[in-house]
């Protein structure tokens, strides 16, 4: 197990907070005052949510899934679970879906695909905290992302370890 002392911070709470909120006023100008649904893809991408709503302006309706890729430990699996996907009816709607962080891009192709199969949104957008882009193995970039980041393993603001360490206000490493 390791403790909070093993951690190096990359991203301080005011970094973090402060990037939240460029994207909260990006998001505002492309949908000025249309209606959207965020998806949260539980349970990594819950504290981003919460602060990126905050600070958005839109008439907005927030939708929780789960679904999870990492098995334990550090690396990703590529098998993606839906543990929980039951959502409203997206048809004709805007979708933004509001993930943690996006690394090999398995589980977004398999949250976007599903969506495609199921909806004919009015769009469909993809909206990530950190861009894990060096481990990418299929071919999917967020349309917005607040930090790109090396391959480590990080911890904190949503990101567990073995369940841990999700409550933690900054982003660590080991
Ligand atoms: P992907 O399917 O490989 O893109 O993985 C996406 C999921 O893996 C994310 O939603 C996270 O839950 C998890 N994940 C990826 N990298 C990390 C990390 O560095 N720390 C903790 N979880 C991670
Ligand atoms: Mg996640």
């Amino acid at each position: 197990m390791i403790t909070e002392n093993d951690l190096k911070i990359l991203f301080t709470k005011e970094e973090i907070q402060n990037a939240i909120k460029n994207l909260g006023e990006k998001i505002n100008l492309e949908y000025k005052n249309e209606e959207l649904y965020l998806i949260c893809v539980l349970k990594g991408s819950v504290m981003f949510m919460v602060d990126l709503s905050k600070h958005l302006k839109m008439p907005l309706c927030m939708e929780f899934i789960r679904l999870s890729s990492y098995g334990s430990g550090f690396t990703s699996t590529g098998k993606v679970n839906a543990v929980d996907i039951s959502l409203p009816d997206l048809n004709d709607k805007n979708v933004l879906i509001i993930e943690d962080i996006i690394d090999t891009g398995h589980t977004a192709k398999f949250l976007i695909d599903f969506l495609k199969h199921n909806f004919k949104t009015k769009s469909l957008k993809f909206c990530s905290l950190l861009d894990k882009k060096i481990k990418r193995e299929v071919d999917i970039d967020p349309d917005y992302h607040a930090f790109e980041v090396d391959d480590k393993f990080l911890v904190g603001y949503g990101l567990d370890y073995e369940g841990f360490y999700r409550n933690l206000p900054y982003i660590g490493y080991v």
